[in-house]
C-alpha cells in the first residue's frame, strides 16, 4: 500500500491535519523527528483510518505515490528551510513539497523559486482554523503553481470547512500567494480581537455593564450583522468564572496580549505596499503597549487624565455595537486594499470574492458578514474599496452618528479605543474632499524642494521659496 499524502511534524497542528486526511479516506504517510510523537498518534488514532508509520523522511518519501505528496508542518523558519533541505535530494521531478505553517510569504517566494529550478513544486498553504479547524475542516488558502493545485486541491478541499457545502478552500495565486492572504487574515483577525476588546472596555468602564452581562450582549449580537466566530467566543470567555477566585475570568488574565508575529507582518508589509492599513497597525501597537508593563505601572502615578463627566446617549449599547460594526468593515476594507496593492505588487491574480468565500466558514475571521464581501466582489463592478460596494456604504453610513457618540464619550472618558477612532478617521479621511495632504506638500517643497502638483495645472511645479517666491516647472522630481 502506498499513501497519498505524507505529512512531517506531528506536534497538534500536523497531527490533526493528519488525522483529518486519514478520517476523509486518505492514506497518509506519518513522519517526526522523534518517532514517540508518531507512535503515539497511531496508539490514539490509529483506528481512524490508513495511516503507514515511518521513522525516517527516506522511508516518508518511499512510502509516497507518484508525484509525491509531502505536507511539512514544522515551526515557521528555519525548521522549514531544514526540512526542505533534507527532502530535496529525495524527491524527484513533478512532487510537491507543501508547506502548511505560518510562514512568511517572502520565504515561501524563495523556496518556491529554489525549487521550481529543481522542477519541484513548493506549495505555502495558509491554514486557520486553530487545532480545532485542523481537525474538523479547517480554511485552507493555497498558493504554488497552478499545477500542483490540479494534484492537490481535491484533497485539500475535501478535508477543509464547508459553507453551505461549498469549501473553503480555493486556489489562491502562484508563489507566495496563500501565505500573504494568511497573513492577512491574521491581521483582520487582530483588528477584529481589537474592536471586540474595545466594545468591552466602552461598555464596563462608561456603562458600568460587568463581564457576565456582557455575555448576554454578546450573544445577542451574535444573532446579527456581527455573527462570528470571535463574537461567539468573546460571550464564552466574558460569561465563564474563575474557579480559585469566584471572580470574572477576564479579571485575572495579565493585560499584556501575547504575539506570535503575523500581525507585525502584516503591518509590515502594509507599509512597504504602501496600503493604509491603520486599523491593523493599531491592533498591533495596542498589543505592543499592553505588554509594556513597567512604564503604564509608572504612568498610573505619573500622568493626569483629566476624565471629563459624559451622560450617556440613549441606546449607549447599540451605539457601541454599530461602532463594533463599523470599525470591523473598516479593517476588513483595509485589509482588501491591501491584498489589491499585493496583486499588482506580485503579479497575482487574486480574485477577492473568492478568497472572501473561504473565509466564510473554517477560519478564526469566519463571519456572516464575508458572505456579503463575497458577493461584493462578485458583482460586475468590483468595488474600489469595499466601503465603497453599495450595500457597505449604506451599512456603515448608518452606523457613523452611533460610532462619532461612542468615540466622543470614549475620549471624554479617557478610554483608549484605538481601532474605533482610527477607523473613523479613516472613513472620513477616505471621503474628505480636501485634506491637509496639501499642506504637507507645501512643506516639503519648502524645505527639500520635493515638488508638487496643482489643482489647476498639469506638470510638477517648485516654489523657489528662498528667492522671489516665483514659481518654476520642476523636471526632476525626488
Ligand atoms: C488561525 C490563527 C492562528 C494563530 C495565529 C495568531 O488562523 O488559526 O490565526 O494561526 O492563532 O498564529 O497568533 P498570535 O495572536 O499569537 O499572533
Amino acid at each position: 500500500m502506498s499513501a497519498q499524502i505524507g505529512v512531517t511534524g506531528l506536534a497538534v497542528m500536523g497531527a490533526n491535519l493528519a488525522r483529518n486526511l486519514a478520517r476523509n479516506g486518505y492514506t497518509v504517510a506519518l513522519h517526526n523527528r522523534s518517532v514517540e510523537k508518531t507512535d503515539a498518534l497511531l496508539e490514539k488514532h490509529g483506528d481512524e483510518g490508513d495511516f503507514i508509520r515511518t521513522e525516517s523522511l527516506q522511508e516518508l518519501v518511499d512510502s509516497l505515490e507518484k508525484p509525491r505528496r509531502v505536507l511539512i508542518m514544522v515551526k515557521a523558519g528555519a525548521p522549514v528551510d531544514s526540512v526542505i533541505e533534507q527532502l530535496e535530494p529525495l524527491l524527484e521531478p513533478g512532487d510537491i513539497v507543501i508547506d502548511a505553517g505560518n510562514s512568511h510569504y517572502e520565504d515561501t517566494r524563495r523556496r518556491e523559486s529554489a525549487l521550481a529550478e529543481k522542477n519541484l513544486h513548493f506549495v505555502g498553504v495558509g491554514v486557520s482554523g486553530g487545532e480545532e479547524g485542523a481537525l474538523l475542516g479547517p480554511s485552507i488558502m493555497p498558493g504554488g503553481s497552478r499545477e500542483s493545485y490540479d494534484s492537490l486541491g481535491p484533497m485539500l478541499e475535501k478535508i477543509s470547512a464547508k459553507y453551505n457545502g461549498e469549501p473553503c478552500c480555493t486556489w489562491v495565486g502562484t508563489d507566495g500567494a496563500g501565505h500573504f492572504v494568511k497573513m492577512v487574515h491574521n491581521g483582520i483577525e487582530y483588528a477584529d480581537m481589537q474592536v471586540i476588546g474595545e466594545a468591552y472596555d466602552v461598555l464596563r468602564t462608561a456603562a458600568g455593564i460587568e463581564p457576565a452581562e456582557q455575555a448576554k450582549i454578546f450573544n445577542d449580537w451574535n444573532n446579527g450583522t456581527l455573527s462570528s466566530f470571535l463574537i461567539e467566543i468573546t460571550a464564552e470567555v466574558l460569561a465563564h468564572t474563575d474557579a480559585r477566585t469566584g471572580k470574572p475570568f477576564v479579571d485575572v488574565v495579565v493585560d499584556s496580549a501575547g504575539q506570535k508575529g503575523t500581525g507585525r507582518w502584516t503591518v509590515v508589509s502594509a507599509l512597504e505596499l504602501g496600503s493604509p492599513t491603520s486599523g491593523i497597525a493599531e491592533s498591533v501597537f495596542a498589543r505592543g503597549l499592553s505588554s509594556q508593563r513597567d512604564q503604564r505601572e509608572l504612568a498610573q502615578g505619573i500622568l493626569e487624565g483629566h476624565e471629563g463627566s459624559v451622560e450617556l446617549p440613549e441606546g449607549f449599547v447599540e451605539d457601541v455595537r454599530l461602532a463594533l460594526y463599523a470599525s470591523k468593515l473598516v479593517s476588513y476594507a483595509q485589509g482588501i486594499d491591501m491584498l489589491t496593492a499585493a496583486a499588482t505588487e506580485y503579479g497575482w491574480d487574486l480574485k477577492l470574492d473568492e478568497i472572501a468565500s473561504l473565509w466564510r466558514a473554517g477560519c478564526i475571521i469566519r463571519a456572516e458578514l464575508l458572505d456579503d464581501i463575497m458577493k461584493a466582489y462578485a458583482a460586475d463592478e468590483k468595488p474600489a474599496n469595499l466601503l465603497l460596494a453599495p450595500a457597505f456604504a449604506e451599512a456603515i453610513a448608518g452606523a457613523v452618528p452611533a460610532w462619532r457618540r461612542v468615540v466622543a464619550t470614549a475620549v471624554q472618558l479617557g478610554i483608549p479605543v484605538p481601532v474605533f477612532s482610527s477607523s473613523l478617521a479613516y472613513y472620513d479621511g477616505l471621503r474628505r474632499k480636501r485634506l491637509p495632504a496639501a499642506l504637507t506638500q507645501g512643506l516639503r517643497d519648502l524645505f527639500g524642494a520635493h515638488t508638487y502638483n496643482r489643482v489647476d495645472a498639469e506638470g510638477t511645479f517648485h516654489t523657489l521659496w528662498g528667492e522671489d517666491r516665483s514659481e518654476v516647472e520642476a523636471v526632476d522630481t525626488h
